[in-house]
């Protein structure tokens, strides 16, 4: 077999702000109930960041964590990536401020922007430094604190989303070019600008000089989830060469319980093969990937060797999966 270099997770972190917030606390100010939220999403609780912490604040701690987990130190990183849709400024981005707060040397940091299928799409960037020896130690973090982009009075958006940040590691392994190598093994990626009034932020630098609050259809997001992430499944699954069906664990965008479900049982993934944290989490936009595989390894099911399927859908209309053994 031909000896190839694989972009291989050494190290998986995750941070949760410490407050949490109850469907019963939103409950108290949102015309809304615990059991219409736990029953059309399956979310019980969000975390929400402190005002004086931004995305780079919580993206420094799962980096340090995942360096942690990794064997590595700040010292060993040579590339930053952060996949956000909420960036501390609008520049620098959040990636370099990153670079600053954890001491890390001179090196390539900059920020991705693909909504909830960040992680996803940096993953792939990332994959292109590592994967040709441009870089021996990446850092690829999703960091999200959506709560601020939130209308309070629009009780179909405010009650989805949560604060958070996941991190990983990755490092350049050989490989022997077969599916058993450890390493990313196939990525499918996708977006369609024609979508963008089902999903986007009403504000910005460059239009409206504000910041401007997420506005959702979200019905017709959900009509397009399953079909097109269950597409981009199949797509990634064939460019790493392996039948769905025969991947250890599944770790979904965490958008929508039913989403995960569908999904699942559309691609023909049994369900407990799903890691689900959508309950506890929300949705926390780039960070919910990183998040749900650092709660796998954590919990003990996910394990080094096994192989593992990603996906998200998100504002863009943006989407894909990824297929990696771990
Ligand atoms: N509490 C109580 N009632 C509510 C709430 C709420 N929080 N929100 C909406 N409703 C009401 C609506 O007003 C509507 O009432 P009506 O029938 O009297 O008009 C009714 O519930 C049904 O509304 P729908 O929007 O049709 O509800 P649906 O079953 O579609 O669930 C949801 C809404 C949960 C948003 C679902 O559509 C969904 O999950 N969509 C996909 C979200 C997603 O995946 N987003 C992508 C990632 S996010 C990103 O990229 C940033």
């Amino acid at each position: 077999m031909t000896k190839v270099l694989r972009s291989v997770v050494t190290g998986v972190g995750g941070y949760l702000p410490d407050k949490v917030v109850t469907n019963q606390d939103l409950a108290m100010f949102v015309d809304t109930s615990d059991e219409w939220i736990r029953e059309r999403t399956g979310i019980h609780q969000r975390h929400k960041a402190d005002d004086d912490q931004a995305a780079s604040d919580l993206a420094v701690i799962a980096a340090q964590r995942a360096l942690e987990a990794a064997g590595r130190t700040p010292d060993d990183v040579d590339l930053i990536i952060v996949a956000t849709t909420t960036p501390d400024l609008t520049f620098p981005a959040t990636a370099a401020l990153v670079q600053r707060k954890l001491g890390c040397p001179i090196g390539i940091a900059f920020d991705v922007q693909a909504v909830c299928s960040g992680f996803v799409y940096a993953l792939s960037v990332a994959d292109g430094f590592v994967a040709r020896g441009r870089s021996k130690c990446a850092l690829v973090i999703g960091s999200e604190t959506m709560t601020r982009l939130m209308d309070w009075n629009d009780r179909g958006t405010c009650v989805l989303f949560g604060d958070g940040a996941g991190a990983v590691v990755l490092e350049p392994q050989d490989g022997e070019g077969a599916v058993s190598d450890r390493g990313l093994l196939g990525f499918a990626l996708r977006a369609d600008g024609t979508k963008q009034d089902l999903l986007f932020v009403d504000g910005g630098p460059g239009t409206t000089g504000t910041r401007g609050f997420l506005r959702m259809q979200g019905n017709q997001v959900f009509r397009h989830a399953v079909v097109n992430i269950s597409e981009a499944i199949h797509a990634a699954a064939e460019d790493a060469g392996v039948p769905v069906a025969s991947v250890d664990w599944f770790i979904p965008h965490q958008a929508n319980q039913r989403i995960l479900e569908g999904v699942a049982r559309r691609v023909g993934i049994d369900e407990h093969k799903v890691i689900s944290t959508v309950a506890q989490h929300a949705n926390t936009s780039a960070a919910s990937i990183p998040l749900a595989l650092d709660q796998g390894v954590k919990d003990g099911r996910v394990k080094p060797g096994q192989l593992l399927l990603l996906e998200a859908m998100g504002g863009g209309l943006t989407w894909g999966a990824c297929v990696l053994r771990l």
